[in-house]
């Protein structure tokens, strides 16, 4: 059992094998809030890597941060850095943050429930409301195309 274990990880590799189950519930989380955003708005298209993209970056002024970052233009990127396949550093504490990608985390998008909690509350600190369903959707797509760490110089 073990021998055959082994050869199997020596053919699969170990990181490709628990990846890929880890990338499976991130693409199904993305399908299940799709399908919830297809039941609010029939006309939704499907999900965008790139609509995703563009809302994890886009700075918004609703941040309801501390004297430090109260009014300033924060993002998701602002904590979670430019690249999601990065571990993020905390604007307010200065902790850092493990990587918000499922490539590069396998532990991110596998419970339902912390990841809703996790949206509620860092939307409303960032955008001032809670995500629509195909934001979610289009966020978790974009998350899964972010493959690559940055390069350490
Ligand atoms: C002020 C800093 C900060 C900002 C801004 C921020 N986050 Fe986070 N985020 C965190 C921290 C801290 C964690 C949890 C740390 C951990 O689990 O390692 C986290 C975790 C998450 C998770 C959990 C995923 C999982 O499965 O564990 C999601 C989803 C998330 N953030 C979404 C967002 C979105 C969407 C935005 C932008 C609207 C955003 N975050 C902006 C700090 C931030």
């Amino acid at each position: 059992m073990k021998k055959i274990s082994i050869v199997l990880a020596a053919i699969l590799g170990f990181a490709t094998l628990s990846a890929q189950a880890d990338v499976a519930n991130a693409e199904k989380l993305a399908q299940k809030y799709a399908t919830i955003a297809k039941n609010v708005d029939p006309a939704f298209a499907g999900v965008s890597a790139e609509a995703g993209k563009e809302f994890y970056t886009r700075e918004i002024k609703q941040f309801k941060g501390d004297a430090k970052t109260e009014g300033k233009p924060v993002a998701c990127a602002s904590c979670h850095t430019a690249n999601p396949a990065d571990k993020g550093r905390h604007i307010i504490t200065g902790k850092s943050i493990k990587p918000l990608s499922p490539v590069t985390n396998k532990k991110r998008f596998s419970d339902i429930d912390k990841v809703e909690a996790a949206f509620v509350k860092h939307c409303n600190e960032v955008v001032g409301s809670d995500c629509a369903a195909f934001e979610k959707a289009n966020y978790i797509t974009y998350l899964l195309t972010e493959k690559t760490p940055t390069a350490k110089k």
